[in-house]
């Protein structure tokens, strides 16, 4: 069983795929942890995450190992990823691993959940359940703030609004791979929901298209 979970920044899709793997035994892939850990190495090589060169290198020596690694959560982090993430030649390097993730997921997994932005329209086209999860801009900077602050940042919403207006235009114009729901895919607009009520919809539509029950 795959589930493909894809939406803008700060929708909800991380803390809802965590759950749905948590709960249904399925191994977890963050994709955009893939796309920050190439925008930071381009970083600290003193590059500029935009020049292809250097992006696509960074991408095909990518070391999957430190993908937990906090400093990947960061907003330089981020707006690198949302950079390197536009040049095909990065999205082509990290394309297999995503796949073969999706279909040999890590045993004692019976599945695999992935969320990022293009997981239900190219990196799983197949996968039998894709949500798209999204909510209003204010709500996703909201959220997005109130996280970074609970981290111990000095973050402003004003601020944070803008960079994720800069990156969902990235996200969403590129020509390779753009943000988008696939044609199959259940919408969920969180922006009036909690993260249970964003679970619990998630979940059955799981166990409806699965037939499986909670462990
Ligand atoms: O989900 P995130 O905020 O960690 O993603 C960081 C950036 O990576 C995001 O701005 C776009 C890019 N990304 C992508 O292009 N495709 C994915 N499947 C996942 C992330």
């Amino acid at each position: 069983m795959i589930v493909a979970i894809d939406g803008p920044a700060g929708a909800g899709k991380g803390t809802l795929a965590r759950r749905l793997a948590r709960e249904f035994n399925l191994a977890y892939l963050d994709t955009g942890a893939l796309y920050r850990a190439v925008g930071l190495r381009v970083l600290e090589m003193g590059a500029d995450p935009a020049d292809p060169a250097s992006a696509t290198h960074a991408a095909r020596t990518l070391d999957v190992s430190g993908l937990d690694s906090p400093r990947l959560r960061d907003e330089d982090a981020a707006d690198a990823a949302s950079k390197v993430a536009a040049i095909p030649a990065v999205r082509a390097a990290l394309l297999d691993f995503q796949r073969n993730f999706a279909k040999n997921p890590p045993s004692p997994c019976t599945g695999a959940v992935l969320d990022g932005r293009d997981i239900g329209t190219v990196v799983c086209p197949d996968a039998p359940l894709k949500i798209f999860v999204t909510a209003s801009l204010e709500e996703r900077a909201r959220r997005r703030t109130l996280e970074l602050q609970d981290k111990g940042i000095d973050a402003i919403q004003d601020r944070v609004l803008a960079d994720m207006i800069a990156r969902d235009e990235r996200d969403r114009d590129r020509k390779t791979a753009p943000l988008a729901a696939a044609n199959d895919a259940i919408v969920l607009d969180t922006t009036e929901m909690n993260a249970d009520a964003v679970f619990d919809r998630a979940a059955a539509l799981f166990r409806s298209r699965t037939g499986r029950i909670a462990d």
